[in-house]
């Protein structure tokens, strides 16, 4: 069955406005992430940024809150994320460190990370975002393509693998619900690793959306794909951003439209075998990456900062 997921707030990124920690600061907060989902995603917790304030230290205090939240309330828990062009700490991106040390470094982060969590990862965004809009790798703004080259990919999924044989391991990226050349280049490139037996176990989008450029209808064909390669898929961080002009609240035309994307969203997942976890990027606007990250666009989530329900919440539950 489909498990529902939300991303957990926190680590200190892209609030809209100076709240304390979500996790550790709100109550109501964490009753809804219990109560509302069976899977949970740390938002930025697990980046490496967050796990290694230094070439030698890893700091798991915030990760494992999480997990521990996680197993306390029976849900599973994806992991994300392990080899990423962002939020690489200043250590590592401005270091001197030749291929041979940077490969190490990155061999051993996955095996201790996806080691500490084996048995109790459901599934791991091991790469995430390799490919750009033109559907081209990131070879030079990613610092492990740039520096180790496109071989590392497959060498991510292996050393994965071996730390937690039991976890999914996925491919994740945002404008991949269709098809369009960046799906398809995904699609061709897990052809060539399965070919070689890389163990590559998913394919997710994450499903950021906005009611402005209008609703992909080929999700259920794109992730079908995928699933006929043998994989699993997921949508792993959904929201459906609108326009609000400064000030603005939405109006009931754009919450509407708003529900119909979520809505259209849960009924792709569920006519695709092998869609098993579909995951909320938020699930309040104030905790929303949105705000921050999209200047004019908002209210994205499925809950108001109140906790009453958008008609988007209900859309969900229709779907189900
Ligand atoms: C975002 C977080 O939501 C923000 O808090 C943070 O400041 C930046 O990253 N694709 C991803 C996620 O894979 O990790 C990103 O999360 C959103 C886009």
């Amino acid at each position: 069955t489909l498990k529902i997921g939300c991303a957990v707030a926190g680590g200190g990124h892209h609030l809209s406005q100076p709240y304390p920690d979500p996790f550790t600061g709100d109550d109501p907060y964490r009753e809804v992430l219990a109560k509302e989902f069976t899977s949970l995603s740390a938002e930025n917790q697990m980046k490496w940024d967050h796990l290694r304030p230094a070439p030698d230290t890893y700091d798991f205090s915030d990760a494992d809150a999480i997990m521990d939240f996680a197993e306390a309330n029976g849900q599973v828990m994806r992991g994300h994320t392990l080899m990423w062009h962002n939020q690489n700490p200043a250590w590592l991106e401005e270091g001197e460190y030749t291929p041979e040390q940077l490969r190490e470094i990155l061999k051993e982060h996955i095996a201790t990370v996806v080691g500490r969590y084996a048995g109790h990862m459901q599934q791991w965004d091991v790469v995430n975002e390799i490919f750009d809009d033109d559907a081209a790798l990131r070879t030079s703004g990613n610092i492990w393509l740039r520096e180790l080259g496109t071989g590392i990919i497959a060498d991510c999924f292996r050393w994965a693998h071996e730390a937690d044989p039991e976890a999914l391991l996925f491919f994740n990226d945002y404008n991949v619900d269709g098809i369009n050349p960046k799906s398809d280049a995904y699609h061709a490139l897990v052809k060539d690793l399965l070919a070689d037996g890389v163990p590559v176990h998913g394919f997710s989008t994450q499903g950021h959306l906005s009611i402005r450029y209008g609703f992909p209808g080929d999700i259920p064909e794109n992730l079908q794909r995928f699933a006929d390669l043998g994989l699993q898929t997921a949508i792993t961080e959904l929201d459906v951003r609108m326009d609000l002009p400064e000030g603005d609240e939405p109006t009931p035309e754009q919450l509407e439209q708003q529900a119909d994307y979520y809505r259209r969203v849960t009924e792709a997942a569920l006519s695709v075998e092998g869609c098993e976890s579909l995951t909320l990027w938020g699930v309040l606007d104030k905790y929303s990456w949105v705000p921050g990250t999209f200047p004019g666009e908002g209210a994205a989530t499925v809950l108001w900062d109140d906790f009453s329900r958008k008609p988007a919440y209900d859309a969900i539950q229709d779907a189900l």
